[in-house]
């Protein structure tokens, strides 16, 4: 369908095409012609949509900071869930990875060697020296927001604390490699040569994502890759960036009795952080941290 200059905007805004998206979509036309790969039309949240997204968000940013507040040697994995999964129920949010695929609990978290996708138990306890990601995506209103953040149990070693924030440095590069109208493909890049430059690995089977109006929408976020490639970043994309790094190799395994648990194949240490990331006209906006 055509619009015209004084026809309501595509995105539901309810303002005139003319006053809305008409020169965004001028833009992603040129880039089209040019050969770029261009963001389909689903992909752009409207105002209304990223400020459901933000509300969700602060629910999510809400539980992480309580389980930063609370998370202690001698817990289990399943006393985190608990805090999370009553935490987010009590703001009127529901825990999105709870039964999500049949994955069981409300909340992932990954220790040690642990890549991501770790099941919260009561058999699991946190114990002085770990190093833990606790992964968090909740709903609020039909709006996701997902993030995830490492925690440091008791004295670890310098290893461990080095890959925690190698890894949080890696996301920050992608954060910063961010550029509206820039391409997907510069984030991975930037992840990539910070991790190896370190002597680390990023992770290759899993990726960020488009989120908000679910859980896991398009397009997938590569942690690696190479400048100027992929789809170009439009205002009013959403994703997530959340990087896992190896202290090893890049290879992992699946837990073949829980389906779910990647671990790193040769037993290194792995870290991840994960971010909600709005991209905006003159920059980017951090939704979920
Ligand atoms: N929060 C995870 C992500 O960052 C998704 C977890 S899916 C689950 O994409 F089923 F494992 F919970
Ligand atoms: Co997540
Ligand atoms: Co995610």
């Amino acid at each position: 369908m055509i619009l015209s200059r004084n026809d309501k905007c595509w995105c539901g805004s309810g303002l005139k095409y003319k006053k809305c998206h008409l020169d965004f979509d001028k833009k992603l036309e040129t880039l089209k012609n040019k050969g770029c790969v261009v963001p389909t039309k689903d992909l752009i949240k409207n105002k209304e949509q990223i400020e459901g997204i933000r509300k969700s968000a602060k629910i999510n940013n809400g539980l992480l900071d309580l389980v930063s507040e609370n998370i202690k040697e001698g817990m289990t994995t399943e006393d985190i869930d608990k805090l999370a999964y009553d935490f987010t129920i009590a703001h009127g949010g529901i825990p999105a990875t709870l039964n999500y695929d049949g994955f069981p609990k409300s909340i992932c978290t990954s220790i040690n060697d642990e890549v991501c996708h770790g099941i919260p138990s009561k058999d699991v306890v946190l114990k002085n020296g770990d190093i833990i990601n606790v992964d968090a995506t909740t709903m609020l209103n039909g709006y996701y927001s997902d993030a995830s953040r490492m925690f440091t149990i008791g004295k670890v070693s310098d290893e461990a604390k080095k890959i925690v924030e190698i890894t949080k440095e890696c996301l920050n590069k992608g954060i910063e490699a961010i550029k509206p109208w820039g391409f997907l493909g510069d984030i991975g890049a930037a992840i990539q040569e910070h991790a190896e430059k370190n002597g680390c690995s990023v992770v290759r089977d899993y990726g960020g994502h488009g989120v908000g109006l679910q859980m896991h929408e398009e397009p997938f976020v590569f942690h690696f890759g190479t400048k100027g490639t992929d789809m170009i970043l439009a205002p009013g994309m959403v994703f997530t960036i959340e990087p896992m790094i190896n202290g090893g190799s890049y290879e992992i395994d699946i837990d073949e009795d829980n389906g779910w648990t990647a671990s790193t194949v040769d037993g290194s240490l792995s870290a991840q952080w994960e971010h909600t990331v709005l991209v905006t006209e003159d920059g980017l906006e951090i939704i979920a941290k």
